[in-house]
C-alpha cells in the first residue's frame, strides 16, 4: 500500500524592513519574533518556509541622519546593517537573508516593475505644487511635516498619514503646516512629479482583498480606503535624495516606498543566486511558493494597497496574505517610533535573557490587530510562574531520580499521561499556523501543569528507585514532547534542553510521537528566575532612579529675590511671592510656606526659583515657577544663596 506523503509547502515570508536610520527598539522584535516563530514552526512541521527581510536604507530620514552625523549615508546603512544584524542575532531571530534595499539587485527589479508599468501606461507626469523649506534647501517629505490631520482635526500630526483616525492623506490638505527640520513655516513650490495610477488597479485590489489571507479589520479598512476615492500616487522625489534614480528621467528619485516592499524581492534574489530557485517563477503567476508579509498595522495601507497595485502592473504573483500585529507599548506607555524612544532591543538583551522576552511576546500575541502592552512586573512574574515555575521545573525535579539511575531513562512509562500530551498536536499546530500564540502557550502550559500534578500525585520521592525512575521517565518523556511543542518560540533555550535529552537537533513535529530511550544528561539550571528588572533607556544610564547630567542641566534653577511677598487668604499654605529674576524679568509664584514665614520678614530674600517649571494655572492665579525649600515636620526652610549672588543668576 502507498502510505501518501503530505505534501510540504513551500512558504516565503518576510517582515516589514526596518529603517536604517535607526537602532532597533523592542516594536521591532515584537514583529520579528512574531515572524519568525511562524517560520520555524512551519519548518518544524515538515514545510519548507524561507523568511527574508532587509534594511530599509533609502529616503530622507537616513539623508539627514548621515548629514547629522557627518558621514556619508553609504558609511550610514553600513554601520546600521550590523547593528541591525546583530541585534536581531540576539533575540534569534533566523533569517534566512537579511538584506540592504541598496543593492543591485533591489535596483534592478525597482527598475523593471517601474518599467512595466509605464509600459502598461500607469506613468504619468504632474507638476505638483509640495512644500519646501528654504531653509534646507530642500522639498519637505512628508514625514518632515507636521501639523493638524485635515480629516479629524488631531494636530501634531505627520504629513501623510494621521496616527489618531489612521486616515491617509496628502501633504498639502494638512492645516498650519510647520516644517519639523527647521521649525519654520515652509513655502509652496512648483517641481514636476511621476505618478503611478493606482484607480486603473482597483479591480484587481478588491480582488485582491477578496482573495488573500487578510485579517477581518484590515480588510474592512482596505476596503473602506478603495472605496474612498483613490489618488494617483505620487512615486518620485526630487534631489537631494538618498535612492535610486529614476530611468529615462532627469534627476529624479524613486519615493522609497517604491523601492522599500520591493527590497523584499530583492533579498530573495540575493539568496536565491547560487540555489535552484529562480526569482521570476517564484513571482509570477505560476509560482509554487506562498508569500506571506507580517508587518505593523501603521503600513497596511501601503502593504495592502500600493503593493499588490505595483506588482500587479508588472505581471507579479500578489501576495497570499498580509498579517498585521499591533503596536507593543512598554509599561501601558507608547514608544516613539520616528525618535526612537524607548528601548532599545540591544539594551534590553544585556539585561534578561532574550529567549524570555520571545517567550512573553507568544504569551501575548494572537491574530489580531491589537496593541500588546511589555508590562515588567507582569512579565517577570510570567517567566517565573510558566517556563522555570511549570515548564523547566519538569525537568529539575524529575532529573534528581534519574541521576539515581545513571540517568538512564525507564521505558515502562504512563501510556495515559504521554497520550494527553500527544493528542493535543494537532491542536498546537493549528494555533500556531493562525498565529494564536497566546492561546497555544496557554494550552502548552496547561499540558506541563497536568505533568507537575502527575509527579506531585505520584510522589516519587516516597517510592523505591525502580518506581521513581519510571515515574519520573514519564515526566521527562512529557518535558521533551512539551520542549518540541516551545521549540519555535524560544529555540535557544528548548536546544539546551534537547542537549539535555541527549537529541540531536534536527527534531520536528513528527518526533512528538516517539518515546526517548537510553541515557540523559545531567539537569543544569537552564534559565534562573528573573529578578526586577532595571533597564536603561537609550541613554546609558544604569539606574531609573538616577538622573544624568544632562537631565539635571534641564532643570534651569535661578537667583532670585523675593521683592513683595502676601498672604493668600484662602488657601491654609501658601504665600504669594513676586520674584526679581534679574534680566529675566518677575515672576509670580505661589510657595507652601504660610505658617513658617511672616510675609514681610521675606522681602529683599534671597531664594532659588526652578525657572522653567511649566506653569500651573491654580485657583488664585498663575504660579510661574517653584521656589526651593526643605522641609521636616517642623516646618520649612527655605534655600538661599550665600550672599554676593545677584537676581537671574543661573545656579549649576
Ligand atoms: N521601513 C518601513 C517598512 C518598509 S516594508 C517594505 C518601516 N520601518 S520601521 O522601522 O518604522 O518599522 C518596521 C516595522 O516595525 C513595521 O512593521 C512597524 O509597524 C513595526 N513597528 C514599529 N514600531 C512598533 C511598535 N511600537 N510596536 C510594534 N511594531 C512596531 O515602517
Ligand atoms: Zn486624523
Amino acid at each position: 500500500m502507498n502510505i501518501p506523503t503530505k505534501k510540504a509547502r513551500k512558504i516565503l515570508v518576510t517582515q516589514a524592513l526596518p529603517y536604517a536610520n535607526a537602532p532597533l527598539h523592542l516594536g521591532h522584535i515584537l514583529e520579528a519574533v512574531q515572524t519568525d516563530i511562524w517560520t520555524r514552526f512551519q519548518n518544524l512541521n515538515g514545510n519548507e518556509c524561507l523568511f527574508f527581510c532587509a534594511d530599509d536604507t533609502h529616503g530622507t530620514p537616513v539623508m539627514l541622519k548621515a548629514k547629522e552625523m557627518s558621514i556619508s549615508p553609504e558609511e550610514l546603512i553600513k554601520k546600521v546593517y550590523e547593528d541591525h544584524k546583530s541585534t536581531y542575532s540576539l533575540y534569534g531571530i533566523n533569517f534566512t537573508n537579511f538584506y540592504t534595499t541598496h543593492s543591485d539587485e533591489n535596483k534592478k527589479y525597482s527598475e523593471k516593475i517601474y518599467l512595466e508599468a509605464k509600459k502598461n501606461n500607469l506613468i504619468s507626469k504632474k507638476i505638483v505644487e509640495q512644500l519646501y523649506d528654504e531653509k534646507e534647501g530642500m522639498f519637505l517629505s512628508d514625514r518632515f511635516v507636521k501639523g493638524t490631520c485635515p480629516k479629524c482635526g488631531e494636530p501634531d500630526q505627520y504629513g501623510d498619514n494621521c496616527s489618531k483616525c489612521g486616515a491617509s492623506y496628502d501633504v498639502l490638505e494638512i492645516k498650519d503646516p510647520i516644517s519639523t527640520l527647521s521649525n519654520s513655516s515652509p513655502i509652496r513650490k512648483k517641481s514636476e512629479h511621476i505618478f503611478f495610477d493606482l484607480p486603473q488597479k482597483i479591480e484587481i485590489l478588491r480582488k485582491f482583498l477578496e482573495e488573500s489571507n487578510l485579517q477581518m479589520p484590515i480588510k474592512n479598512k482596505l476596503s473602506e480606503w478603495l472605496s474612498d476615492d483613490l489618488k494617483q500616487w505620487d512615486i518620485s522625489r526630487d534631489a537631494p535624495y538618498f535612492g535610486f534614480k529614476i530611468p529615462e528621467e532627469d534627476n529624479k528619485y524613486f519615493y522609497v516606498w517604491v523601492d522599500a516592499p520591493i527590497g523584499y524581492i530583492a533579498s530573495m534574489d540575493n539568496w536565491f543566486k547560487d540555489k535552484d530557485l529562480d526569482t521570476e517563477v517564484i513571482w509570477s503567476d505560476d509560482s509554487d511558493h506562498e508569500i506571506y508579509h507580517f508587518i505593523g498595522k501603521d503600513i497596511a495601507y501601503f502593504h495592502g494597497l500600493f503593493w499588490p497595485a505595483l506588482l500587479s502592473s508588472a505581471n507579479f504573483k500578489l501576495p497570499n496574505g498580509i498579517f498585521v500585529h499591533g503596536f507593543l507599548t512598554i509599561n501601558g506607555e507608547k514608544m516613539s517610533k520616528s525618535k526612537g524612544t524607548g528601548i532599545l532591543a540591544k539594551n534590553f538583551a544585556e539585561t534578561c535573557d532574550p529567549e524570555t522576552l520571545r517567550y512573553y511576546f507568544a504569551a501575548k500575541l494572537n491574530d489580531k490587530v491589537e496593541d500588546i502592552d511589555l508590562n515588567f512586573e507582569d512579565f517577570i512574574q510570567r517567566i517565573n510562574s510558566d517556563l522555570v515555575g511549570k515548564y523547566l521545573n519538569i525537568a529539575s525535579r524529575s532529573a534528581s531520580f534519574l541521576k539515581k539511575n545513571d540517568n538512564k531513562l525507564s521505558e515502562n512509562i504512563n501510556k495515559d499521561l504521554i497520550k494527553i500530551l500527544v493528542d493535543e498536536k494537532q491542536n498546537i499546530i493549528n494555533l500556531y499556523e493562525e498565529r494564536k500564540y497566546s492561546k497555544l502557550v496557554r494550552l502548552i502550559m496547561d499540558l506541563a501543569d497536568q505533568v507537575n500534578k502527575y509527579i506531585n500525585d505520584e510522589t516519587p520521592w516516597k517510592k523505591e528507585t525502580n518506581e521513581a525512575v519510571d515515574i519520573c521517565s514519564t515526566a521527562i518523556n512529557a518535558f521533551k514532547i512539551i520542549t518540541i511543542y516551545l521549540s519555535p518560540v524560544i529555540p535557544n533555550l528548548t536546544n539546551n534542553a534537547f542537549k539535555f535529552l541527549n537529541l540531536k537537533k534536527d527534531i520536528s513535529f513528527n518526533d512528538v510521537d516517539h518515546l526517548l530511550s537510553g541515557q540523559i544528561n545531567d539537569y543544569k539550571a537552564l534559565l534562573n528566575r528573573l529578578e526586577p528588572l532595571i533597564i536603561s533607556e537609550e541613554d546609558d544610564m544604569e539606574n531609573q532612579n538616577l538622573i544624568n547630567i544632562k537631565q539635571f542641566s534641564e532643570v534651569d534653577l535661578r537667583v532670585a529675590k523675593i521683592i513683595k511677598a502676601q498672604d493668600v487668604k484662602e488657601a491654609d499654605k501658601l504665600l504669594q511671592l513676586t520674584l526679581d529674576v534679574g534680566e529675566l524679568g518677575t515672576r509670580n509664584v505661589f510657595a507652601g510656606i504660610k505658617g513658617s514665614y511672616n510675609p514681610s520678614d521675606l522681602e529683599n530674600r534671597m531664594v532659588v526659583l526652578v525657572n522653567n517649571l511649566a506653569p500651573r494655572e491654580m485657583k488664585f492665579g498663575l504660579s510661574e515657577g517653584m521656589v526651593l525649600a526643605s522641609s521636616n515636620d517642623d516646618g520649612v526652610y527655605l534655600i538661599s544663596p550665600d550672599e554676593g549672588a545677584k537676581p537671574g543668576m543661573k545656579v549649576t
